[in-house]
């Protein structure tokens, strides 16, 4: 309710200003997670989530305000995405409201603070839900040499995440994308399998591979297939799209990616057919416009077992996530 109260004011600053406000403000009120009536402990990737719903990577990129996000009632929370070295990612603006069409575009880049830094604030964490880490390349790192980038990412942060996501979806730096081809994919995925070691509790180190929303069933067919072989820990469905359906013409042409609610039904689709392609018992991540209990059980019922939240925080407040929790999740089925 009181979210209501504050929107306008926020939604009155530029994107990009009222976002760090929010963040301050999170970190500032850092305090342990209230246990949420209603939420039921669920395994997954041999982890145990307070409850299925996570904030998905973007948000806390530096994972500056993990405690007080975590008031919230988030079983877990993405930090990332993290580059090697620290960046400034695009020049301004490059976060813009939609709110007809309740969605963001972003061209952000992965600014960031670089993986060392992030890692240090990690092992001194008090948060005390599941933490993942995402991962990517510095912008200034030539695509054939992408694969170095996500190695040291790995080696700086295994120690000290969950589970970690390869993201090869974000649509903001430039051919990043192409690395989900499998003839890219596979030599990536393999080194980072070969690199993961055991993670902070002994265990190997769940590792998640991140796609897009604008992938072809072809291509979705391909990466379960590889998936399946390596094999990898799970998959987060979806990014950041780059169609532009339903968001009206001005929007149309600005660069970026495109999230909250008109990206739903392509995320659905997309965690849908990968469901039909894994099977069950593998685990998936689904993200992509859930802004309503309505919403987290229709991905739910696509088949994800866990669900990411962003846009749908901006537009709804930290009532949604509540919300999902205690009443989203249980009765659909996922695995
Ligand atoms: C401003 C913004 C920044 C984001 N940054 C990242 C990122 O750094 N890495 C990543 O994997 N996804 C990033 N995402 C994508 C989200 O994690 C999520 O996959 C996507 O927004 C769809 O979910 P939503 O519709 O609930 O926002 C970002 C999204 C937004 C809106």
């Amino acid at each position: 309710m009181w979210y209501r109260t504050l929107r306008p004011a926020l939604f009155a600053l530029e994107p990009e200003r009222a976002h760090r406000l929010a963040l301050q403000a999170f970190r500032l009120a850092a305090r342990r997670g209230p246990r949420i009536r209603g939420a039921a402990p669920v395994k997954c990737l041999g982890l145990r989530f307070p409850n299925r719903v996570g904030l998905a990577a973007g948000f806390d990129k530096n994972a500056i305000a993990l405690e007080g996000l975590g008031s919230l009632g988030f079983g877990f929370i993405e930090v990332g995405t993290v580059t090697p070295r620290a960046q400034p990612g695009q020049p301004p603006p490059r976060l813009f409201r939609l709110p007809a069409a309740m969605a963001l575009i972003n061209r952000l880049g992965f600014p960031n603070d670089g993986a060392e830094a992030v890692a240090a604030r990690l092992r001194h964490r008090r948060y005390r839900g599941v933490v993942g880490v995402n991962i990517g390349k510095n912008a200034s790192t030539p695509l054939e040499r992408g694969v170095d980038d996500y190695v040291s990412c790995l080696r700086t942060v295994r120690q000290v995440a969950d589970y970690v996501v390869v993201n090869v979806s974000s649509p903001n730096t430039a051919g990043l994308r192409s690395l989900q081809s499998p003839q890219l994919l596979e030599p990536l995925l393999s080194a980072l399998l070969q690199e993961r070691l055991a993670g902070p509790r002994g265990r190997p180190l769940p590792l998640l591979l991140k796609i897009s929303p604008d992938l072809c069933v072809e291509e979705l067919r391909d990466i379960a297939r590889l998936l399946k072989r390596l094999p990898l820990d799970g998959v987060v469905a979806t990014n950041t799209t780059l169609s532009r359906e339903d968001v009206g013409v001005a929007a149309s042409t600005r660069d970026g990616g495109l999230s909250g609610r008109p990206l739903r039904p392509l995320a659905v689709h997309t965690v849908s057919t990968l469901r039909s392609f894994l099977g069950r018992g593998f685990p998936i991540i689904g993200v992509g416009g859930i802004d309503s209990v309505g919403a987290a059980r229709a991905m739910r019922a696509a088949g994800a077992d866990l669900i990411q939240i962003y846009t749908g925080l901006i537009y709804r407040g930290p009532s949604l996530v509540s919300q999902c929790v205690r009443d989203g999740l249980e009765s659909a089925t996922g695995t």
